[in-house]
């Protein structure tokens, strides 16, 4: 079990914990976007850089396991700009336009990107965004996927592999070129995908959403206990 301090807080935990789920154990906070525990931990977005003492750079608190006597600052103004940064980055990823922006989208109010773009202060994306023209994927009758809103966090690759081990989502090519293929175009039929919706309870934006949203918004419903799981 080893020891660590994080922000001061003194925390055992099993050795190969992550940071992150160490601080949680801590009652500390860190961001994530991209990593969903036992889902997804790619380790992209870099929203959860944290400082550990004697190691100059930042680290992805969600990739890194802890170690004995570790020291770690989740709360620095260099982390905290470090994540602006990163959130700023995906954000001029995510496929804004005058036509395409949060106000006409299923997820908003309900959004992860959105709320962590409120918590940490990013208003608007400072980069110039690239030209995304791939064609919204909507033949699914439950499922639609706009990979113009996709920011390649590959947690419904995730939750397609892990969680409804169906493995009919998946990523192709690499680096900046990454894409997610969703297989809800007109041969949806001819795919394994069973409609479970996995992937769009992962994605942390609007890219891969239930239809259903489309009749209500996300401030208008709650959770209830059933017995359907
Ligand atoms: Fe750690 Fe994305 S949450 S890199």
């Amino acid at each position: 079990m080893p020891n660590l301090i994080i922000n001061g807080r003194a925390v055992s935990v099993p050795a190969d914990t992550t940071i992150v789920e160490a601080a949680r154990e801590a009652g500390v906070a860190i961001p994530t976007l991209c990593y969903l525990k036992d889902v997804s931990n790619v380790g992209s977005c870099r929203v959860c850089v944290v400082e550990v003492e004697g190691t100059p750079e930042l680290v992805a608190a969600c990739k890194t396991p802890v170690i004995e006597a570790m020291r770690v600052r989740t709360d620095t103004p260099r982390v905290i700009e470090a994540r602006r940064l990163a959130l700023d980055l995906v954000i001029s990823n995510h496929g804004l336009n005058s036509t395409n922006f949060c106000f006409s989208c299923l997820k908003n109010g309900d959004c992860e990107l959105q709320d962590l773009c409120r918590d940490l202060g990013v208003e608007a994306p400072s980069f110039p965004a690239p030209e995304k023209n791939a064609p919204v994927r909507d033949a699914n009758p439950f499922l639609r996927f706009d990979p113009r809103l996709c920011i390649g966090c590959q947690r419904c690759v995730g939750a397609c592999n892990n969680q409804a081990r169906n493995h009919t989502l998946q990523t192709v090519q690499r680096g900046l070129r990454a894409a997610i293929e969703a297989p809800f175009g007109p041969d949806w039929r001819a795919t394994g995908c069973e409609s479970c919706g996995c992937c769009a309870a992962a994605c942390p934006t609007g890219a891969i959403v239930e239809k259903r949203r489309a009749d209500y918004r996300s401030w208008e419903v709650s959770a209830v206990r059933t017995t359907c799981p």
